[in-house]
C-alpha cells in the first residue's frame, strides 16, 4: 500500500493568526462549505489523514475502508465527491467507480494512485472517474484536484439541469402544439361536417350515411388490427368521403331511378370535387384525403376516378369502398326497399375480388354479424 509523503504528513493545527500569504494548504482559505466527500482507502492511516485534512478545509468527510462499505454510504448519500484508492483488497477502486456512479449519478470521483500505476488510474477514468492524484499525496495538489473535480461536477450538474429544463420546455411546447393542432383539426372537421350535414339534410335517404360509413369503417379497420391512429383516419375519411356531392346537381342526386350515362358521369365527379375541397386541408386531415379520393376504386380495377386496382388503392380507400357499398345497400332508396344484412353480404360476396377486397369483406362480415349478436344480447340483457 502506498504511504503519504513526508510533505503530506499532517502537521498539528495550532490556532494562530493566519499569515497574509502562505503556500501551506492548511492555512489556505476554507472552501468546503458543507460539501460531502467520501474518502475510500483500505489503509486507515491514509484514510484518516486525508479525512482530517479535508475536514479542516471545511468539507464534511466520511470514510470507508472497502468498496462495499463505500457503496453502502453512497446509497445513504448524497455525496458530491469520492476520493478513492485504486488498489484495495476485494473490490478494487477501478471496479468501485462504475458502481459508485450508478448509485450516486452526479458523484465526482477522484482516484488516488501510485506513481507507477498511472495505467490503472487511467482505466478508472474510462469508467467515469474525473481525475487522479498520485501518491504520495501532496496536500496542496489534493486540494486543487478536489476543487477542480467539484468544479467539473458543478458544471456537469448545471448542464444536466439545463438539458432537463430544455427537454421539459420542448415537451411542454410540443404538447401545446399538439393540443392546438388537435383543436384546429376538430374545428376544420366540424366546418366540413357542416357542409356534409347540409348536403344530407336535403336528402332523407342520405341522412346519417357518412356517420354510419365512418363508424363501420373504423370498426372494420380495428377488426383488421390497424393502429388506433389509422382507425381514426379512416373514421374521419368516412365522415368526409361524400363531401364532393355538394357540387352535384340536386335533381341528379335525388333522381328516383336509374341514372342516364351522362348523369352517372356527373355523380362520379363528386370524388374529384371532394378531393379538391379537402386538398387545402391536407396538412390537417393527413391520409384521410387519400382515402376519400380512393373510396370508389375497386379491388379488381374498373372503379373511379383513377381506375386503380389491388394494393395500388390505399387500405383506407378499400375499407371505405366496402362500407360505403354495405350502407348504401342496407339503406332505403326512393326506388327500392333496403336490403337485409344477409342479402347485402350475399351481394357483396358476388363482388369479392372485384369491387371489394376479400380480406376487407371478411372483416366487414365479422363486424356486422357481431353487431347483431350484441343487439340480441342487449335485448335479452
Ligand atoms: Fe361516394
Amino acid at each position: 500500500m502506498i504511504a503519504t509523503s513526508p510533505a503530506a504528513s499532517l502537521p498539528p493545527v495550532t490556532p494562530r493568526a493566519a499569515p497574509s500569504v502562505s503556500s501551506d494548504p492548511f492555512l489556505a482559505p476554507v472552501r468546503g462549505g458543507g460539501v460531502r466527500l467520501l474518502v475510500v482507502d483500505d489503509e486507515e492511516t491514509i484514510r484518516l489523514a486525508l479525512a482530517k485534512f479535508l475536514r479542516l478545509r471545511g468539507y464534511e468527510v466520511h470514510t470507508a475502508g472497502t468498496g462495499v462499505e463505500a457503496l453502502a454510504l453512497l446509497a445513504a448519500g448524497p455525496y458530491e465527491a469520492m476520493l478513492c484508492d485504486v488498489r484495495m483488497p476485494g473490490m478494487s477502486g477501478v471496479d468501485l467507480v462504475p458502481h459508485a456512479i450508478d448509485t450516486c449519478p452526479d458523484l465526482a470521483v477522484l482516484m488516488l494512485s501510485a506513481v507507477n500505476d498511472a495505467a490503472t488510474a487511467t482505466q478508472a477514468l474510462t469508467r467515469g472517474a474525473l481525475d487522479y492524484v498520485t501518491k504520495p499525496v501532496e496536500l496542496g495538489d489534493l486540494q486543487a484536484a478536489v476543487e477542480r473535480a467539484l468544479g467539473r461536477r458543478a458544471a456537469a450538474v448545471e448542464r444536466k439541469e439545463l438539458d432537463r429544463r430544455i427537454r421539459e420546455e420542448v415537451a411542454a411546447r410540443t404538447t401545446e402544439l399538439e393540443r392546438e393542432k388537435a383543436a384546429l383539426k376538430q374545428l376544420t372537421v366540424s366546418v366540413v361536417e357542416t357542409l356534409i350535414n347540409a348536403q344530407e339534410a336535403k336528402d332523407v335517404y342520405l341522412r346519417g350515411h357518412s356517420q354510419r360509413v365512418a363508424d363501420l369503417g373504423a370498426q372494420v379497420a380495428s377488426e383488421l388490427g390497424l393502429d388506433d391512429d389509422v382507425v381514426e383516419d379512416i373514421r374521419l375519411a368516412g365522415r368526409l368521403h361524400d363531401v364532393g356531392k355538394i357540387g352535384i346537381r340536386e335533381e341528379v342526386l335525388n333522381k328516383p331511378g336509374r341514372l342516364a350515362p351522362d348523369e352517372y358521369e356527373h355523380v362520379k365527379d363528386h370524388v374529384r370535387i371532394g378531393t379538391e375541397i379537402l386538398a387545402p386541408l391536407r396538412h390537417i386531415i393527413g391520409p384521410a384525403l387519400q382515402y376519400v379520393q380512393d373510396h370508389h376504386e375497386h379491388w379488381g380495377g374498373g372503379g373511379y376516378p383513377r381506375g386503380l386496382a389491388g394494393e395500388e388503392i390505399s387500405l383506407g380507400g378499400r375499407i371505405l369502398c366496402a362500407c360505403d357499398a354495405f350502407d348504401a345497400l342496407t339503406s332505403r332508396r326512393p326506388y327500392r326497399e333496403p336490403l337485409s344484412r344477409d342479402a347485402t353480404l350475399d351481394f357483396l360476396a358476388t363482388q369479392c375480388g372485384r369491387q371489394v377486397e376479400p380480406m376487407v369483406l371478411d372483416a366487414l362480415r365479422t363486424v356486422v354479424e357481431r353487431r347483431v349478436l350484441v343487439f340480441i344480447d342487449e335485448l335479452h340483457g
